[in-house]
């Protein structure tokens, strides 16, 4: 079966074919990230615009080759209100007028599903094994932070989540402190290392540490405010010279990595879990996914993420969400939900 995966929740407009829920036909995404550059975080309004100006030509590119398609899915939330619109508007004209079902998507079990799709790319080992449940997942991205506990297709429960900053708001934020660029997390990833080129000596210069919120707490809540404002804090007390900046930036993603790592393996120790998959833009992080991985191996629980074309929003995880999860509604009753939860 082939699906049409449709997904404009913020800045990316994604639009993918995908077969039987893993293999991909077409997978276009188009960004409007360099737009809010400038503003140092996404602006609602100018993403929406964008939304409408790229959704129509991604549609045309997909079926440049007349691809047929089965059904249609399309993300409802959670996301910005006004880019959310654009695609579900458009999918539900579509499966009206091609008389195709429409599934809806929470955007965040969209996130999970990017484990299950084949890489594009030839270079990249394909794993042809699936996921097993049970499972935990761990989605991190701009505007969310959740763990959830999956025993099978359709069945979640919840864990835990923020209870203020999502992850990645904070890499952006810190970064623009930082008078690094938009998107943060990769800024910081870059510029934290070149930490390791740093002699010891201007290591012990700069040393501090961090906070790391709730670490030991027994929940699978997290909060990253207070890690937020300490940074902040140090950096407005500190001289910032291209000689510490990367100091800050290292330790600062160490903090974060450490307690998302730390939660995550509690809650798969906790659930004896068969895997754990990572899921959203924040996953791209290679310091995220190295630690995830020596961490959990201790304990013989394999880690899996997708590969980072999947991590950012794309319509090929939303494509594969409604393969596995086959519930079409009438288009009448589909209406963005910009504050779902799961
Ligand atoms: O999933 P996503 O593309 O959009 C949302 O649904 O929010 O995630 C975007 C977020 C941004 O906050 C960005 O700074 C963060 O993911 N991000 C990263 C990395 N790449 C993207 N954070 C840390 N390290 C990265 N390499
Ligand atoms: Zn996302």
């Amino acid at each position: 079966m082939r699906i049409l995966g449709i997904e404009t929740t913020c800045d990316e407009t994604g639009v993918a074919i995908v077969e039987d829920g893993r293999k991909i036909i077409t997978n276009i995404v188009s960004s409007s990230v360099a737009f809010h550059t400038k503003y140092g975080g996404i602006v609602p309004e100018v993403a929406a615009r964008e939304q409408i100006r790229s959704i129509i030509p991604a549609l045309q590119e997909s079926f440049i080759h007349n691809s047929k398609i089965d059904a249609i899915a399309v993300t409802y939330g959670p996301g910005l209100i006004g880019s959310l619109l654009i695609g579900i508007e458009t999918a539900k004209t579509l499966s009206i007028v091609w008389n195709k079902s429409l599934i809806p998507v929470n955007h965040l079990i969209g996130h999970v599903y990017a484990n299950w799709l084949e890489p594009e790319t030839r270079n990249q080992k394909l794993e042809t094994r699936l996921p097993q449940f049970p499972l935990v997942a761990l989605i991190v991205s701009g505007g969310h932070t959740n763990l959830i506990l999956m025993t099978d297709h359709g069945k979640y429960q919840w864990l835990g989540g923020t209870l203020d900053d999502a992850a990645g708001e904070v890499f952006d934020k810190v970064a623009r402190v930082l008078g690094l660029g938009y998107p943060g997390g990769p800024e910081i990833e870059q510029v934290a290392g070149s930490w390791s080129q740093v002699t010891s000596n201007q290591k012990q210069a700069t040393s501090y540490r961090f906070p790391r919120p709730m670490i030991d707490n027994n929940s699978f809540d997290f909060s990253f405010s207070g890690l937020k404002t300490a940074v902040i804090n140090y950096i407005k007390k500190t001289n910032l010279t291209s000689k510490n900046i990367p100091g800050i930036a290292y330790e600062f993603q160490q903090a974060i990595v450490d307690v998302l790592v730390s939660k995550t393996v509690k809650a798969a120790q906790k659930f004896k879990v068969r895997e754990i998959l990572l899921g959203g833009g924040v996953a791209a992080n290679k310091l995220l996914r190295s630690q995830l991985t020596v961490y959990s191996s201790r304990l013989g629980i394999p880690v899996r993420f997708p590969p980072i074309e999947f991590c950012i929003d794309n319509g090929a995880m939303i494509a594969s969400a409604a393969f596995f999860n086959f519930k079409p509604m009438s288009p009448e009753k589909i209406q963005a939900e910009p504050g779902l939860h799961f």
